[in-house]
């Protein structure tokens, strides 16, 4: 028999669910990540690929995980335990868990620099820094702030505090209350710098570039970063959603929260890619500009149309927030473990996964400015050391092989009836095309790619 409700508390309905899942998924990956490395990638081709992941590979495992984090109804760690053990399977399947706990605790510490750079613009942007930007001055702009450790560390300190004192809090109504303004809010502004793109004279060009698939550019590291950003952005593959999953009460239907996410999710990337590219093209800046792409093109934007003090200042606010909504969701599983194995209060174990993320963070600061080293992955040069290691471990490797998992599990070592009942979509097709995704097509996927970037295939 498993549990109804979670120790940990519950969303107070689907709704809360889907905010809250929303508010994990659409973050820095979205609107940071996604379009510097669409950039690097070449556009197009990288875009396709992406989007066929999303939906081949991306949608199939977060109802997995969903499911499996309901029928848990605890920590990723425990819950696959437990699940396991139900279905008669081998303990080592408990090893999800532990792989993304460490996931997840390697991402923070980058994602928290980043959104210390945010929360940094915030204050520029307040400040009237970005008035008659160009492209020049704002490269050197954020030049300025990440060649200075001290600042970057001040901002990641900043932010790391606000992301442990949510998640000690406990999960709960106000922050989904929260999401349930920001995200509207983060769209529309999103809305307004595509309407300034439009005006730059460049849109088409950016949209070409975004959108114009050219294959034969495609190098496999292309491939494998398009795989490992399409779970990234929808926070898979850690147990993230998993976690949120068993707060979500037994009722609620996980398919059709599932797709809205993950269309609220891509539609927010490709509107930041709307925004950034045309900009990138009207100003002479280069689309493989790397990490800074957002932070040296937006301004521009926002330097140079009415009203653009309040709205980049609002930008960068918003920002912030759809960081600190996922960065909750990437501690929250460690935190929810030492709560249950180690019976710690909520808010000591919170502190302690702060402070060691906040510790390993100090890594990426460097990668910026002192500790700066290059090296090739899949024949292209990386030239932020630790930062593009730890990115690149995570998203491109753990976060896919996590996921791969998560499938195989779900799709083979589950009796059927189990994740039928759990999904709660009855015997038609809807739930046989989910089980042949989840069996055949996100494992195969998943695996192609690896194959395709050691050269195999
Ligand atoms: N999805 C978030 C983003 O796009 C980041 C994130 C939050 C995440 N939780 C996660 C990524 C879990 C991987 C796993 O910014």
């Amino acid at each position: 028999m498993t549990a109804t409700t979670s120790v940990h508390g519950m969303w107070s309905n689907r709704m809360a669910f889907i905010l809250a899942a929303t508010g994990s998924a659409v973050g820095l990956g979205n609107i940071w990540k996604f379009p510097y490395i669409a950039g690097e990638n070449g556009g197009g081709a990288f875009v396709v690929v992406y989007l066929l992941c999303v939906s081949t590979i991306g949608i199939p495992v977060m109802m997995a995980e969903i499911l499996l984090g309901r029928r848990g109804r605890q920590s990723p760690i425990n819950t696959m335990r437990t699940l396991a053990h139900e279905e008669s399977r081998h303990g080592f399947w408990q090893l999800i868990g532990w792989g993304g706990l460490i996931a997840g605790f390697l991402i923070i510490s980058y994602y928290s620099v980043v959104a210390g750079w945010a929360l940094a613009y915030v204050f520029r942007a307040l400040g009237g820094a970005f008035i008659s930007l160009d492209g020049e001055t704002a490269q050197s702009l954020f030049g300025s702030l990440v060649a200075d450790p001290e600042r970057l560390l001040a901002w990641h300190t900043i932010f790391m505090v606000m992301t442990v004192v949510v998640v000690s809090r406990g999960v709960r109504s106000g922050l989904e209350q929260s999401v349930r303004i920001l995200m509207p809010a983060l769209f529309l502004l999103l809305l307004l710098l595509v309407g300034f793109a439009l005006s730059t004279g460049k849109f088409m060009e950016g949209l070409e570039f975004l959108f114009h698939p050219d294959f034969a550019a495609l190098s496999p590291g292309a491939v494998i970063t398009a795989m490992g950003h399409s779970f990234f952005t929808l926070s898979l593959g850690m147990g993230a959603i998993m976690m949120y999953g068993s707060y979500l009460p037994s009722s609620a239907s996980i398919a059709g929260a599932t797709i809205a996410i993950a269309l609220m999710d891509t539609l927010v990337a490709l509107l930041a890619g709307m925004a950034i590219f045309p900009l990138v093209f009207a100003n002479g800046l280069a689309p493989g500009a790397g990490p800074g792409l957002v932070f040296q093109t937006l301004p521009i934007a926002f330097g140079n149309m009415p009203g653009g003090l309040v709205f980049s200042t609002v930008f960068f606010v918003l920002l912030v927030f759809a960081a600190w909504t996922s960065a909750i969701s990437l501690i929250e599983p460690a935190v929810a473990w030492l709560v249950e194995n180690r019976g710690m209060a909520r808010v000591r174990a919170s502190a302690y996964v702060g402070i060691s993320g906040w510790l390993l963070g100090i890594l990426t600061i460097l990668s910026f400015n002192h500790g700066a080293f290059s090296f090739d992955f899949a024949g292209e040069e990386r030239k932020n050391g630790f930062f593009d290691l730890l990115d690149i471990l995570t998203a491109n490797f753990m976060l896919p092989l996590g996921g791969l998992a998560i499938a195989i599990f779900a799709g083979w070592f589950m009796a059927r009836e189990s994740t039928r009942d759990e999904l709660a979509m009855g015997d038609g097709p809807a739930y046989r095309l989910w089980r042949f995704l989840i069996r055949y097509v996100s494992p195969a996927a998943i695996a192609i790619v690896f194959l395709n970037a050691v050269g195999l295939v």
